[in-house]
Protein backbone atom coordinates (compact mmCIF):
# COMPACT_ATOMS: atom_id res chain seq x y z
CA UNK A 1 0.00 0.00 0.00
CA UNK A 2 3.13 2.65 1.21
CA UNK A 3 4.48 1.71 -2.04
CA UNK A 4 2.19 2.25 -4.61
CA UNK A 5 1.26 5.50 -3.00
CA UNK A 6 5.06 6.49 -3.77
CA UNK A 7 5.09 5.22 -7.07
CA UNK A 8 1.76 7.09 -7.43
CA UNK A 9 3.48 10.36 -6.01
CA UNK A 10 7.00 9.37 -8.06
CA UNK A 11 4.51 9.48 -11.34
CA UNK A 12 2.85 12.69 -10.17
CA UNK A 13 6.13 14.46 -9.67
CA UNK A 14 7.06 13.27 -13.16
CA UNK A 15 4.04 14.28 -14.78
CA UNK A 16 4.13 17.88 -13.18
CA UNK A 17 7.83 18.40 -13.82
CA UNK A 18 7.64 17.96 -17.57
CA UNK A 19 4.21 20.02 -17.83
CA UNK A 20 6.56 22.92 -16.52
CA UNK A 21 9.46 22.24 -18.65
CA UNK A 22 7.21 22.48 -21.76
CA UNK A 23 4.85 25.44 -20.58
CA UNK A 24 8.20 27.30 -20.46
CA UNK A 25 9.38 26.25 -23.47
CA UNK A 26 7.42 28.42 -25.36
CA UNK A 27 8.10 31.34 -23.44
CA UNK A 28 11.67 31.20 -22.23
CA UNK A 29 13.65 34.46 -23.64
CA UNK A 30 16.08 36.33 -22.83
CA UNK A 31 15.77 39.89 -21.80
CA UNK A 32 18.28 41.97 -20.54
CA UNK A 33 20.24 39.11 -19.50
CA UNK A 34 17.36 37.57 -17.81
CA UNK A 35 15.25 34.56 -18.15
CA UNK A 36 11.81 35.63 -18.33
CA UNK A 37 9.57 33.03 -16.02
CA UNK A 38 6.14 31.78 -17.92
CA UNK A 39 4.98 33.88 -15.18
CA UNK A 40 6.05 37.40 -16.38
CA UNK A 41 5.49 36.14 -20.01
CA UNK A 42 1.83 35.45 -19.18
CA UNK A 43 1.05 38.70 -17.34
CA UNK A 44 3.27 40.60 -19.93
CA UNK A 45 1.01 39.20 -22.73
CA UNK A 46 -2.97 40.13 -20.47
CA UNK A 47 -1.30 43.75 -19.93
CA UNK A 48 -0.63 44.17 -23.34
CA UNK A 49 -3.70 42.89 -24.52
CA UNK A 50 -5.92 45.03 -22.43
CA UNK A 51 -4.23 48.13 -22.53
CA UNK A 52 -1.67 47.87 -25.66
CA UNK A 53 -5.47 47.18 -27.92
CA UNK A 54 -7.05 50.08 -27.09
CA UNK A 55 -6.05 52.76 -29.89
CA UNK A 56 -5.06 50.08 -32.29
CA UNK A 57 -5.08 46.52 -32.45
CA UNK A 58 -2.96 44.42 -29.98
CA UNK A 59 -0.65 43.99 -32.90
CA UNK A 60 0.78 40.35 -33.20
CA UNK A 61 4.11 41.04 -31.55
CA UNK A 62 6.28 39.66 -34.35
CA UNK A 63 4.67 41.64 -36.87
CA UNK A 64 6.42 44.62 -36.12
CA UNK A 65 10.37 44.06 -36.48
CA UNK A 66 12.77 44.75 -33.87
CA UNK A 67 14.09 47.79 -34.91
CA UNK A 68 10.30 48.82 -34.96
CA UNK A 69 9.61 47.75 -31.40
CA UNK A 70 13.10 49.43 -30.38
CA UNK A 71 11.66 52.84 -31.69
CA UNK A 72 8.24 52.66 -30.77
CA UNK A 73 8.14 50.41 -27.13
CA UNK A 74 9.50 53.05 -24.74
CA UNK A 75 7.13 56.00 -25.98
CA UNK A 76 3.86 53.23 -25.97
CA UNK A 77 5.08 52.30 -22.93
CA UNK A 78 5.40 55.78 -21.13
CA UNK A 79 3.58 58.48 -23.25
CA UNK A 80 0.60 56.54 -24.82
CA UNK A 81 -0.38 53.62 -22.49
CA UNK A 82 1.26 55.21 -19.58
CA UNK A 83 2.00 52.34 -17.81
CA UNK A 84 3.49 51.94 -14.39
CA UNK A 85 7.31 50.74 -14.15
CA UNK A 86 5.93 47.19 -13.03
CA UNK A 87 3.56 47.04 -16.13
CA UNK A 88 5.63 48.71 -18.53
CA UNK A 89 8.57 45.82 -17.21
CA UNK A 90 6.39 43.21 -17.93
CA UNK A 91 5.10 44.02 -21.03
CA UNK A 92 8.96 45.17 -22.25
CA UNK A 93 9.45 41.29 -20.72
CA UNK A 94 6.05 39.86 -22.85
CA UNK A 95 7.38 41.57 -26.05
CA UNK A 96 11.48 40.77 -26.08
CA UNK A 97 10.57 37.44 -25.16
CA UNK A 98 8.13 37.16 -28.51
CA UNK A 99 10.93 38.01 -30.74
CA UNK A 100 13.83 35.74 -29.01
CA UNK A 101 16.05 38.83 -28.85
CA UNK A 102 17.37 40.13 -25.47
CA UNK A 103 15.87 43.88 -24.99
CA UNK A 104 17.64 47.21 -24.64
C1 LIG B 1 -3.33 56.29 -26.49
C2 LIG B 1 -3.33 55.43 -27.66
C3 LIG B 1 -2.30 54.31 -27.74
C4 LIG B 1 -2.04 53.35 -26.78
C5 LIG B 1 -2.72 53.13 -25.44
C6 LIG B 1 -0.99 52.50 -27.33
N1 LIG B 1 -0.62 52.96 -28.57
FE1 LIG B 1 0.73 52.10 -29.81
N2 LIG B 1 0.41 53.54 -31.19
C7 LIG B 1 -0.43 54.64 -31.03
C8 LIG B 1 -0.25 55.54 -32.16
C9 LIG B 1 -0.99 56.86 -32.37
C10 LIG B 1 0.72 54.95 -33.00
C11 LIG B 1 1.33 55.49 -34.29
C12 LIG B 1 2.49 56.40 -33.89
C13 LIG B 1 3.71 56.23 -34.69
O1 LIG B 1 3.72 55.54 -35.70
O2 LIG B 1 4.75 56.78 -34.24
C14 LIG B 1 1.10 53.69 -32.37
C15 LIG B 1 2.01 52.81 -32.90
C16 LIG B 1 2.40 51.64 -32.31
C17 LIG B 1 3.30 50.69 -32.91
C18 LIG B 1 3.96 50.79 -34.28
C19 LIG B 1 3.03 50.23 -35.31
C20 LIG B 1 3.68 50.14 -36.67
O3 LIG B 1 2.96 49.85 -37.62
O4 LIG B 1 4.89 50.29 -36.78
C21 LIG B 1 3.46 49.67 -32.02
C22 LIG B 1 4.30 48.43 -32.21
C23 LIG B 1 2.68 50.00 -30.85
N3 LIG B 1 2.02 51.20 -31.07
C24 LIG B 1 2.63 49.24 -29.71
C25 LIG B 1 1.93 49.61 -28.56
C26 LIG B 1 2.08 48.95 -27.28
C27 LIG B 1 3.00 47.78 -27.01
C28 LIG B 1 1.23 49.58 -26.43
C29 LIG B 1 1.03 49.25 -24.95
C30 LIG B 1 2.17 49.44 -24.08
C31 LIG B 1 0.57 50.62 -27.17
N4 LIG B 1 1.04 50.62 -28.44
C32 LIG B 1 -0.41 51.46 -26.64
C33 LIG B 1 -1.31 54.82 -29.99
C34 LIG B 1 -1.39 54.05 -28.84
Amino acid sequence: MKKNLFLAFLLLTALYACGVKSAQKTSEAKSSGEVVNSAEYTAGQTIYKEKCGKCHPAFPVKEKTVDRWNQVLQPMIKDKAKLNEADGKLVEAYVWAELGVAGK
